[in-house]
């Protein structure tokens, strides 16, 4: 929709979380939930994200939210499905994110990527809450569908509310351990020096109408100032993925954070080896969810302000790096805007040094997050670039001094066939994980054995 000068721009939430403790489901509830409320038509389906207008959170919440006391548009909610939470919290030296949800299976608990996740938060000082997802599956759980937590909290019998309880109990314990004072959200009184924590099933829809109040009332409280943009100036957005499409080639999925694109805007994308200059060719959205049967997957838009998620088909794309920069060059001299991009993959940039290990990642967020740790373990680092793990790095990590440096680190990234061979031949060490921490942990327990 067109904007108009002076309006606020839609706070961006991304959902993270350990796989399958439930992003996706939760998000679909979300839509599901919309359906049912008869505004299928309302809710859009962008690239890599869900926008939720304002009368679509308050038909969900109900009776829990007075939509007059608000005035942002709705909320933009991005998954991050496998491990692209280094991505979509990562922008222009802050957040892409303005605010996050943490799900965390209620049973399970911290996990892995549970602890990830909340290292990036901390990091990027991103507002969160805490959905403590699979509430339905307490044993003897009675599910009222999509009714406000405290609602089917009091109607489920002592020995389940104790189960849950404990369960609770135990993640904001766990929330303690890294710092976070948090409680149950209905007993905060201040949520800028606490986490709420929301119990919610994306099964039933129980708590769901509490989370999206509570994420409402924390963009409105809160963030309202930063909402305050021209977005009709020229876009900024970052990449979340960089993609080969049929019929268009290398495209970028780009969650738009200010600003418009147009169709014919020339853009300035942060590349591999070079910044890219290049023209819009066509600027792509997902079919309306009715039509997701019809043979074209995209429509074309002319025109997007943000926030929002959109494909860009634009030539030379090819060498576009995940978690870039993007921005539409409009009226402003082209060099400034390359200036721009540069200045910030500068600031990502990973400082090397003569003689450490080669690390790969999947984008510039991640290869930033595992230098970072790198750094605070005291491992130097030689090469550090985005991509998969090619022979050109084994080259570069046999040419190290020392044993214990004569390893490839991989964050999430392919090893291209050639390159293990190779690897194996020289005597070169492959790690990878999708786990920052344990390729830090597995590269230092092959230090020791070595040096033992
Ligand atoms: P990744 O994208 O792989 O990281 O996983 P995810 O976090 O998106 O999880 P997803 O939504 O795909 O859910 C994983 C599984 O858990 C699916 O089988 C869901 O049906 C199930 N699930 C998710 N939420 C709930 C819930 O609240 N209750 C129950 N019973 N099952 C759930
Ligand atoms: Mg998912």
């Amino acid at each position: 929709s067109a904007s108009e000068p002076g309006d606020l721009r839609t706070p961006i939430v991304a959902v993270l979380g350990h796989v399958d403790h439930g992003k996706t489901s939760l998000l679909d509830k979300v839509r599901g939930s919309a359906v049912i409320e008869g505004e299928a038509g309302a809710i859009t389906q962008h690239i890599g994200a869900t926008a939720v207008p304002l009368d679509v959170v308050s038909e969900v919440a109900g009776s829990l939210i007075d939509p007059e006391s608000f005035d942002l548009p709705g909320l933009l909610f991005i998954d991050t499905p496998g491990h692209h939470s280094f991505t979509t919290l990562r922008s222009r030296g802050g957040a892409l994110a303005d605010i996050a949800i943490l799900v965390v299976d209620v049973n399970d608990g911290f996990q892995p990527q549970t602890e990830e996740a909340i290292r990036i938060l901390q990091d990027t000082q991103t507002p969160f809450v805490v959905a403590a997802n699979k509430i339905d599956t307490i044993p003897g759980w009675r599910p009222h569908e999509d009714a406000p937590v405290q609602e089917t909290y009091e109607a489920q019998s002592d020995r389940v509310r104790q189960q849950l309880d404990e369960a609770l109990y135990e993640l904001i314990g766990e929330l303690s351990d890294h710092g976070f004072s948090s409680d149950l959200y209905w007993r905060l009184q201040n949520f800028q020096n606490n986490i709420g924590v929301i119990p919610v099933s994306a099964e039933t829809g129980e708590g769901v109408p509490d989370l999206l109040t509570v994420l409402m009332g924390l963009a409105q409280r809160y963030m309202k100032e930063d909402m305050e943009v021209d977005v009709t100036g020229p876009g900024a957005g970052t990449v979340l993925e960089v993609k080969e499409e049929q019929g268009f080639g290398t495209t970028v999925d780009v969650i738009l954070y200010d600003g418009t694109v147009r169709e014919d805007d020339t853009i300035v994308v942060g590349g591999m080896n070079e910044t890219i200059v290049t023209e819009v060719r066509a600027l792509l959205k997902p079919q309306p969810l009715a039509e997701i049967r019809t043979e074209k997957r995209f429509e074309n838009v002319e025109e997007l302000s943000a926030a929002t998620g959109v494909k860009i088909a634009a030539p030379e794309l090819d060498d576009a790096m995940a978690g870039a920069p993007v921005r539409v060059v409009r009226d402003r001299p082209l060099q400034d805007v390359i200036d721009e991009v540069e200045a910030e993959l500068a600031e990502i940039a990973v400082e090397t040094e003569e003689e450490g290990v080669v690390v790969k990642a999947d984008t510039l967020g991640s290869l930033e997050a595992l230098a970072n740790a790198l750094e605070e373990a005291e491992i130097p680092i030689m090469r550090a670039e985005v991509g998969d793990i090619a022979p050109r790095d084994v080259s570069m990590a046999t040419t190290a001094d020392e044993d214990t440096h004569r390893c490839i680190l991989g964050f999430n990234v392919d090893v291209l066939a050639d390159a293990e061979q190779r690897a194996e031949q020289d005597g070169v060490e492959l790690f990878e994980s999708d786990v920052i921490y344990q390729l830090v942990e597995r590269y230092e327990e092959h230090v020791e054995a070595i040096e033992r």
